[in-house]
C-alpha cells in the first residue's frame, strides 16, 4: 500500500544553484517531509511542507541525550531524464535496525517509501543532471519530548530533507583519484555491544576528534581500528574499507562495530559475480603494513553513498607512510566504480535489480 501525503507548496520557490558548483549539503530544495509520532497513537500526520527552520523546545530530549537516527541515500537523473533511487529498501531496513538499537519506534516500509518518493517527486526539478551530481536524501528521526529523564521519548519527529550535491571528485572532473588515510590507533569509534552498526549522530560526534587529527597530518580521513586491541581494520570515515592482498579482497565482518554499508553490500555482490575472491573477515593492520612493504597489497579502497568508491594511495600508521602498490587508482576499484556508478545513474544496464524509478 502506498500513502499519499498532503502537500503545501511553497509560495516562494528558490533559485536553483549552479549544478557545477553544488558542494555537499550547501543547498536544500523547496520542500521537506514531516511526520509525528506520539505514544499510543503511532506515526501520524505525514505532510510535505515548504522547507524552513523548525522550532524546538530547549528542553527537547534530543538536544541533551541525542536520541536520534539518520539515513543517507541518493536520487539520480538518468540519461533519458528519468529519476531513480538505488536500493532504498536497504536504507529502510537499516533505519529500523538503528531505531531498534536507539529505542526509537519502528516505521512501516510503505510510510518510508511513500514519503521519499513523493517528496522527491514534488521537488523533481531539483535533481541535477551534470556528470557526478545527484540529489542527496537525508531522512532522520529525533526524540522530541520535553524531558530531562534519560528514557526513550514518548514523542518523535520523522523528517526528510533533500540537497542537490556535486561530484565528490569535483577537483578532477569526476574521475577517481587516490587519498592518504590516517590509521587511528588512539581513539576508537565503536566497540562490540555499542552502537557502531547504527546510524546515530553520537557515532559521528565521537569521531570528529580523530578526523581533526587526521587533517592535522594532511590525511583525508581516518581508518578506524577495533576498540579492544587497536589492531584489526574496521572502516574509513563514513565509508567501508576493502583491502586487496594478492588476489583476495578483504573487508571487515559485520560484528556490530561497523555500519553495514549499502555500497559495501553491492561491492561484495559485484566482486562475487565477477569471480573475484572476496572475504568478510578480520584483518590485522600489521598484515596490511607487511603486505604494503612486500608488494602483495594490490589495492585499498573505501565504499559509501557519498563517493561510491574512493581509492586509497597511502596509509599513514604510527608516523610512517605505507604506499599502496604504485599509489595510483587500481583496476578493481576503477571497475567497481564504473559499474556501480553506471548502474546508479542509468548509464549501465541494471542487471542486479537495484534501481527504483520515481
Ligand atoms: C560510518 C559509515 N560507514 C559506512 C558508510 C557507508 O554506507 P553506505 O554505503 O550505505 O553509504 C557510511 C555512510 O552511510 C557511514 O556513515
Amino acid at each position: 500500500m502506498s500513502y499519499t501525503f498532503p502537500v503545501t507548496h511553497t509560495a516562494t520557490p528558490k533559485e536553483k544553484p549552479d549544478e557545477t558548483q553544488l558542494g555537499f549539503g550547501r543547498y536544500f530544495t523547496d520542500h521537506m517531509f514531516i511526520m509525528d509520532y506520539d505514544e499510543g497513537q503511532g506515526w501520524h500526520d505525514g505532510r510535505i511542507v515548504p522547507y524552513e527552520p523548525i522550532s524546538i523546545d530547549p528542553a527537547s530530549c534530543v538536544l541533551h541525550y541525542a536520541q536520534m537516527m539518520f539515513e543517507g541515500m541518493k536520487a539520480y537523473r538518468t540519461p533519458s531524464g528519468d529519476i531513480q533511487l538505488f536500493r532504498p529498501d536497504m536504507n529502510f531496513e537499516r533505519m529500523n535496525r538503528t531505531n531498534e538499537r536507539m529505542c526509537i519506534p519502528a516505521m512501516e516500509e510503505d510510510i518510508f517509501m511513500s514519503a521519499i518518493t513523493q517528496l522527491v517527486d514534488v521537488d523533481r526539478d531539483w535533481v541535477p543532471s551534470v556528470q557526478g551530481t545527484s540529489l542527496y536524501i537525508r531522512p532522520f528521526i529525533f526524540g522530541d519530548e520535553v524531558s530531562f529523564s534519560v528514557l526513550p521519548a514518548k514523542r518523535y519527529r520523522f523528517m526528510v530533507i533533500l540537497s542537490p550535491v556535486g561530484s565528490y571528485y569535483a577537483a578532477n572532473d569526476g574521475g577517481l583519484s587516490t587519498t592518504r588515510i590516517f590509521v587511528e590507533d588512539e581513539y576508537i569509534r565503536a566497540a562490540v555491544g555499542g552502537t557502531g552498526f547504527a546510524k546515530c549522530g553520537g557515532n559521528y560526534a565521537g569521531g570528529m576528534r580523530a578526523s581533526k587529527k587526521a587533517a592535522e597530518h594532511q590525511c583525508k580521513d581516518v581508518l578506524w581500528l577495533d576498540a579492544a586491541e587497536h589492531r584489526y581494520v574496521e572502516e574509513i570515515g563514513t565509508s567501508n574499507a576493502f583491502f586487496m592482498i594478492n588476489d583476495e579482497v578483504i573487508t571487515a565482518p559485520l560484528m556490530g562495530t561497523i555500519l553495514p554499508g549499502i555500497t559495501r553490500n553491492s561491492v561484495i555482490q559485484l566482486l562475487k559475480k565477477w569471480g573475484i575472491k572476496v572475504s568478510e573477515r578480520r584483518l590485522l593492520i600489521e598484515d596490511v603494513v607487511k603486505a604494503a612493504k612486500d608488494g602483495s597489497l594490490k589495492e585499498v579502497f573505501s565504499s559509501g553513498t557519498a563517493a561510491v568508491i574512493s581509492p586509497i594511495g597511502c596509509l599513514y600508521y604510527k608516523g610512517e607512510d605505507n604506499q599502496v602498490a604504485d599509489g595510483k587508482v587500481g583496476p578493481v576499484a576503477q571497475k567497481v566504480y564504473d559499474t556501480l556508478y553506471g548502474i546508479q545513474t542509468g548509464a549501465v544496464e541494471d542487471d542486479m535489480g537495484w534501481t527504483v524509478k520515481i
